[in-house]
């Protein structure tokens, strides 16, 4: 993040003795890309992030995926993720749906929140939550954030969380990637701000909010995920959330999906106009993040508001659609359809959707989805996913309901 945020208490100058109510308080650097990426500096109450108490162990619950035999085969799928069932924890219920080398996407549906006083910290990927459905709060070290319906959250790697929820059930996307997630570098101008012809503006973020430190002893287990979804329980002595104050460039923060603001043209537009967020080295790994929301269709006099066929030999595309007012798709999504393009085979949309579409032209189209392009990595579906995969989704494209 190109925005240097400041909260609660601390030094004016960096590495220097700060007395806080009588405290002498313990300096920590969260950092990325070594030394030299963005971080943020955090000022702990008078306990170091390290003091664990106890041996660490294995949870018992993993984050492994383990991937669909069949998915060798090079097809499509069309996965119904509100067929998913809803249950478990905001801890351990994610689930995933398709994962590569960097890249992992999962759905969350759980119905309680983290068990009381029980923390997670993903060191071995970033985060963006997308929330379909319910509202709660993210509450972290940098403090709390609340969340809701249509909003992405995205959590840098290695932050210490906990999620409250506030609604009877989640239902969120999860996208992990082991590559910081950040506005497209292409957005900003040289002062790092968002240029004036940007999509998404840095400044509409929502920040977390951070209360007073929390002075507590007693066992605090967080589970840390790592090295290929494995996670380990450690036990620090005091209550993570300690910090008196921080600053700086890497923390959680939150961004509603309707803040992306469309730009629209007389014919119609590739899907980088929708990109949101970017991971990586694109375009020579990672992703883009796109958000197709609602904006004018293109006015030329024979616009086709439909895409064209594509055969994006480079990228593995999925695709949440969180509404069914897609046109190339018609007839065959519902609510929370996710579907899942490999690279090595075109996609267009279906039937009569190019000509049927030409109605669009010039209005407000009601779409609402979030897309994921990786750049030169193979995703997997995974066992889970294809439970509840339209088994018939590759010869769609040729019936006759959808003509
Ligand atoms: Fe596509």
């Amino acid at each position: 993040m190109t925005l240097i945020v400041k909260r609660g208490s601390l030094p004016k100058t960096p590495h220097t003795e700060f007395i806080y109510k009588g405290n002498f308080t313990l300096e920590e650097i969260h950092g990325s890309q070594g030394f030299s990426g963005p971080f943020s500096r955090k000022v702990h109450l008078k306990s170091y992030p390290t003091e664990q108490v106890k041996a660490p162990r294995k949870a018992n619950f993993g984050f492994a995926p383990k991937p669909y035999d069949v998915s060798a085969l090079l097809q499509p799928h069309l996965v119904q993720t509100k067929d998913m069932p809803v249950g478990g924890d905001a801890l351990t219920g994610r689930k995933c749906m398709v994962y590569g080398l960097n890249t992992k996407v999962s759905i969350l549906k759980p119905n309680a929140s983290f068990p009381e006083k029980t923390f997670f910290r993903n060191t071995e990927h970033y985060e963006c939550f997308y929330f379909q459905d319910g509202e709660g709060e993210f509450k972290s070290e940098y403090g709390t954030i609340p969340f809701r319906k249509e909003t992405y959250l995205v959590v840098p790697k290695g932050t210490t969380y906990r999620i409250d929820l506030k609604s009877s059930s989640l239902y969120a996307l999860v996208i992990e990637s082991k590559f910081p997630i950040e506005w497209p570098p292409h957005y900003m101008n040289h002062g790092g701000q968002a240029h004036l012809t940007s999509p998404v503006i840095e400044t509409e973020i929502e920040l977390p909010e951070l209360p007073e430190p929390i002075d507590e002893r007693g066992d605090f287990p967080i589970f840390v995920q790592h090295a290929g979804g494995k996670v380990t329980e450690i036990t620090l002595g005091h209550h993570p959330f300690c910090l008196v104050g921080w600053e700086g460039a890497l923390y959680p923060f939150l961004f509603d999906i309707n803040n992306h603001h469309g730009i629209a043209r007389e014919i119609h537009t590739a899907p980088p106009v929708h990109q949101t967020f970017h991971s990586g080295l694109i375009p020579h790994m990672g992703f883009s993040l796109c958000s197709f929301v609602p904006q004018m269709e293109g006015w030329h006099e024979k616009e086709i508001p439909a895409p064209y066929a594509h055969y994006n030999v480079d990228s593995d595309e999925v695709m949440f659609f969180c509404n069914t007012s897609y046109g190339a798709r018609e007839g065959v999504l519902k609510e929370g359809s996710f579907t899942f393009h490999p690279g090595g085979m075109p996609h267009s949309p279906h039937g009569g959707a190019a000509e049927r579409s030409t109605k669009a032209r010039g209005k407000m189209s009601k779409r609402l989805a979030v897309m994921l392009d990786t750049y030169f990595e193979s995703l997997t579906l995974t066992d889970f996913a294809y439970k509840f995969a339209e088994k018939k989704y590759a010869e769609s494209w040729s019936e006759k309901d959808n003509e």
